[in-house]
């Protein structure tokens, strides 16, 4: 079977992170604040927001390859070769911990990660303590999470897990979640989810700066 390689220059390896100087130097301006999209999927929020704000990188890590490969395409349909967006075929677990910390993300964007309801699943669910941990060790300080999800039960499983992860603090007050309004921002799988008459739960968290110390 024919193997395809990247689809250049949006589609970056890992191999490239390790031996071509991090993440931050695949992008033309390695300089600019790094936002990160775990799961784009079909979704054109990574794209429109590279497209709305040149003054951030933008990367996203996509598991599937199909995804992957078909927005690249739709990348350099749509937006031509921006410098600022770049896209990682990989599952974000193998990205965050290695590439992205300590401190090398300004803000990740979750929107929709599949819940995996059936216990014998849990497994798979990204939310996982260690895997929020590394989440938070990526962050510069300030760095922000942002999250959502048609899912009550999910969010509140994700909020009990930010919870035990120190150095990380909740932005909403109980239960821990907002109902996002119709509108504000809409990705493919919360437009599935409203048409599908299902409420849209926001989800928000950030990393303090650490005390300024007087002298
Ligand atoms: C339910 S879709 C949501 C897509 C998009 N964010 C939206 O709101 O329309 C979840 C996407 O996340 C990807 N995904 C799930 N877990 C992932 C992981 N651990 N690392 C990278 N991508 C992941 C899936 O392949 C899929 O494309």
């Amino acid at each position: 079977m024919k193997r395809l390689g990247p689809f250049r220059p949006f589609e970056i390896t890992w191999e490239d992170c390790l031996l071509g100087g991090g993440v931050a130097a695949q992008f033309e301006d390695p300089s600019l604040p790094l936002h990160v999209e775990i799961g784009p999927g079909d979704d054109s929020f990574l794209m429109d927001s590279a497209g709305a704000d040149p003054d951030a990188n933008w990367l996203g890590l996509e598991y599937s390859r199909k995804r992957v490969r078909r927005y690249a395409r739709r990348v350099e349909r749509e937006l031509g070769r921006p410098g600022n967006l770049r896209l990682l075929w990989r599952p974000a677990i193998d990205v965050v911990g290695p590439f992205l910390s300590p401190g090398k993300v300004a803000v990740y964007h979750i929107y929709f990660p599949d819940p995996w309801p059936k216990a014998h699943h849990a497994r798979y669910r990204l939310m996982e303590p260690a895997f929020a941990a590394a989440l938070r060790d990526s962050l510069v300080p300030g760095g922000q999470i942002q999250m959502a999800t048609d899912s009550a039960e999910y969010a509140e499983e994700i909020v009990a897990v930010m919870a035990e992860v120190p150095g990380l603090v909740n932005d909403l007050d109980a239960p821990g979640y907002e109902l996002r309004d119709e509108g504000t921002h809409v990705t493919a799988f919360e437009q599935r989810w409203r048409e599908a008459g299902r409420q849209i739960l926001a989800l928000q968290f950030h990393k303090p700066a650490p005390e300024a110390t007087g002298g």
